[in-house]
């Protein structure tokens, strides 16, 4: 079995495996993965967000606004951090103190490194997933939300892999093993 990092809460022993990381990271792809691997349930904060609130993310961006949206990922960080599940979060999910305080409370937090042109060539080709701040954003200056992000994924992972070049099932298992150590 696996020897992934387990959290105790009372006499309950979970599985945890957060995945952080810029748009278009793979965050979901391989947090799906991960799910389907280990047989825990997988979790996807926007999609929670959204269901809260029954908005699209464009929808409550464009009508509640970029910090009414942070406040959600807080609240649902909060309701999850006692489950066992992989979670894959938004990519502005590090950006807020109490969302950072929040995922050291996790077992494991794995930031999916992936360097920026490829995630712009992602996001472009992404119809599925519209990202507001991709749009509203000049390239200089979506460029630049990731420079100052990286740090912040930095700082918050308990383990960080590149997610390029790797097809879904190898990232998977590169996570597994160095999770497992
Ligand atoms: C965001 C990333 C999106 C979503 C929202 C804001 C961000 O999630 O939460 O559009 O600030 O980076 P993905 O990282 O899954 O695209």
């Amino acid at each position: 079995m696996f020897a992934f990092k387990k959290k105790e809460q009372g006499r309950c022993i979970m599985t945890q495996i957060v995945l952080i990381g810029f748009m278009g990271a793979g965050k979901t792809a391989i947090g799906k993965s991960l799910a389907q691997k280990l047989q825990i349930p997988f979790l996807d904060t926007d999609q929670l967000i959204e269901k809260k609130v029954n908005l699209s993310i464009p929808k409550i961006f464009e009508e509640k606004g970029e910090s009414f949206f942070r406040q959600q990922e807080k609240e649902v960080l909060n309701t999850i951090k006692d489950q066992s599940a992989v979670i894959s979060t938004g990519g502005g999910i590090i950006l807020s103190q109490e969302s950072q305080a929040l995922l050291a409370t996790f077992a494991n937090v794995v930031f999916l490194e992936v360097d920026i042109d490829t995630l712009v060539e992602r996001i472009k080709s992404d119809a599925n997933n519209i990202r507001p701040l991709f749009l509203t954003h000049t390239p200089e200056a979506f460029k630049q939300i990731y420079t100052d992000r990286l740090p912040l994924y930095q700082k918050a992972s308990t383990l960080i892999v590149t997610n390029r070049g790797k097809s879904i099932e190898e990232l998977t298992n590169e996570i597994i093993l160095k999770v497992g150590v």
